[in-house]
């Protein structure tokens, strides 16, 4: 913390705040990241990208306090319980002390990163359920803030299990049933774009998503990439008797409240044009594909 920043991000060894911090900088602007470990690979690979960084932790309210000196504005985000790290009281203790330390410090502008499943009434699923609080106290509070709510992100299609590294691929979609996704690129790009314009969006709510894929979608993509077929099936009944937490999510992307209701033409209008699956698959994602088609076998690690 040895030069003044502009902008404070959470989560910054991290996949949300990772991608948001090199936006930020991509546009030029000074950030500090806030990091529990400043000699992990990640945090030093922020400094090298000229990234100042606040070291502390997000269960310390001192620590976000001095994190907090001379920021203009902050992105929130915190981890949630299927994560194993936090249970979903400890994320939303975390989300409201980040919201009292930049209301405390006169910050200008927050942004909480909550989920696309937030806000559309009890999910029965703690760690959507939490951030819908996180977001109304965020709200409820006189600091100018913004609130996104990111679709499932790309990269989860590549976690452990779901069958890459077999030509059979299984997650939560029918074939022909579209569930919205966005690349971790897109919610970089989009959160540091309404950081630096907080007039624009303070006071808004904002569903992010980068595209909506169906099954058949997945199977056309990713036989297109790897250049051989890759077929797709849902979840069978099998594993969602077994794995409570997968049919839980199913049931809400059945209902709508998981499969994303963001506005991708009125975001494209707004944050220009939104990577699709295709592209992201030879692009950022191109290594995270190869791994995963070449993975061993392993247990589904969703989360
Ligand atoms: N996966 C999806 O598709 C999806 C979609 C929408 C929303 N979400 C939500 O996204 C959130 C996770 O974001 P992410 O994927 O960016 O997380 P992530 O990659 O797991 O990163 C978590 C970050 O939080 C930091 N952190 C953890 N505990 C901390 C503490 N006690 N104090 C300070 N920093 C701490 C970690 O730092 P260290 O380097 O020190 O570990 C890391 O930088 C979850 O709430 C999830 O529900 C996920």
């Amino acid at each position: 913390m040895n030069q003044p920043a502009e902008f404070l991000v959470f989560g910054a060894t991290g996949q949300q705040g990772g991608a948001v911090a090199h936006a930020l900088r991509a546009n030029g602007r000074k950030v500090r990241g806030f990091v529990r470990d400043p000699y992990s690979e990640k945090a030093k690979a922020l400094m090298a990208s000229g990234i100042t960084l606040a070291v502390g932790n997000l269960f310390d309210r001192a620590s976000i306090d001095r994190a907090m000196e001379g920021i203009q504005g902050v992105f929130s985000v915190q981890t949630s319980s299927p994560g194993g790290e936090v249970s979903d009281e400890q994320e939303i203790i975390q989300g409201k002390a980040i919201a009292d330390s930049a209301l405390a410090a006169g910050v200008s502008h927050l942004v909480y990163s909550s989920s696309g499943a937030a806000g559309k009434g009890p999910t029965g699923m703690g760690h959507f359920d939490s951030k819908s609080e996180i977001e109304n106290y965020v709200r409820s509070l006189p600091v100018p803030s913004t609130i996104t709510r990111p679709a499932s992100f790309m990269e989860m299609l590549m976690l452990p299990g779901m069958g890459l590294n077999t030509g059979h691929f299984s997650f939560f979609m029918q074939r022909n049933q579209p569930m919205q996704m966005i690349a971790l690129e897109d919610l970089g790009r989009i959160n540091a774009h309404i950081l630096c314009n907080p007039q624009q969006f303070a006071g808004k709510v904002l569903e992010i998503s980068s595209q909506a894929l169906t099954g058949e979608d997945l199977e056309y993509a990713f036989s297109n990439a790897a250049g051989f077929p890759i077929h797709y099936q849902r979840f069978s009944e099998a594993l969602l008797t077994q794995n409570s937490f997968l049919r839980r999510l199913t049931e809400l992307v059945d209902n709508g409240i998981v499969a994303g209701v963001a506005d991708i033409p009125a975001l494209e209008a707004m944050f220009g044009e939104m990577m699709k699956l295709e592209q992201w698959l030879t692009g950022p994602g191109k290594h995270l594909f190869s791994a995963a088609l070449n993975a061993p076998q392993a247990e589904i690690a969703l989360r």
